[in-house]
């Protein structure tokens, strides 16, 4: 059983409540928030004031992630938020553990993300500190995009770090899940999918959910 986190970045924002209402009669564990600032990523998302409506219209915990320079600036904007889950990339922050540590202080889960290009060997002493690790398997910044398959590897390679520090830490991928892609994210030992374009652009988006949860 996986854990599925669709993406409201491909949810209709012309009727964002039905979208989010459509989220809290599935099966979804949290609903994925991409929040983008046009630095670190080359493309801007939305901000403060569609995530108050988003956790107004949604039910599932808020699993937050902010692809902005220096996100340790917005950890208590997060947690007004209502965001549960916090994840941070890895290249955004100079100050990492501290980042990581205002965020549990603050009573969210934090979250670490790699983007692609990142060996999943530089976590080894943070693992310990985080809820979950965020693999992206496209480029951040935009939906819809190719998955990158060498994700699988380090999905696997993350997998034997964690086992070695007996530790429980959740692996998430971002980007480019589908029918393909999905059952090998599973079997290299990911636990949480994200799915945003092939979750919003189904047919029907609830047995798509469905579906990913059975994997
Ligand atoms: C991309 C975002 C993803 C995006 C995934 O930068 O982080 O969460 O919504 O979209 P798909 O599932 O369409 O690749
Ligand atoms: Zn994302």
């Amino acid at each position: 059983m996986a854990l599925v986190s669709p993406s409201l970045l491909s949810a209709d924002f012309g009727h964002l409540a039905d979208d989010c209402e459509m989220l809290n009669n599935s099966e979804a564990d949290y609903a994925h928030v991409d929040v983008m600032d046009g630095l670190f990523v080359p493309n801007i998302s939305f901000g403060t004031p569609v995530i108050k409506a988003m956790k107004r219209h949604c039910n599932k915990p808020l699993d937050v992630h902010l692809m902005i320079t220096d996100p340790g600036r917005y950890v208590t904007l997060f947690r007004d938020l209502g965001a549960s889950i916090l994840n941070v990339h890895y290249e955004a922050c100079t100050h990492l553990h501290r980042t990581i540590q205002q965020i549990r202080d603050c009573g969210m889960k934090p979250a670490v993300t790699l983007n692609p290009a990142t060996p999943v060997e530089v976590l080894r002493d943070i693992l310990c500190d985080v809820d979950m690790v965020l693999l992206m398997s496209v480029n951040p910044g935009f939906g819809g995009q190719k998955f990158i398959t060498r994700t699988l590897d380090k999905a696997q390679r993350l997998r034997t770090i964690i086992d070695e520090q007996g530790l429980k830490t959740l692996i998430e991928v971002d980007g480019g899940i589908d029918t393909t892609t999905a059952p090998l994210a599973v079997k290299a030992g990911i636990d949480v999918l994200v799915a945003g374009s092939f979750v919003f652009g189904s047919k029907n988006p609830i047995e798509t959910i469905k579906w990913l949860k059975n994997l």
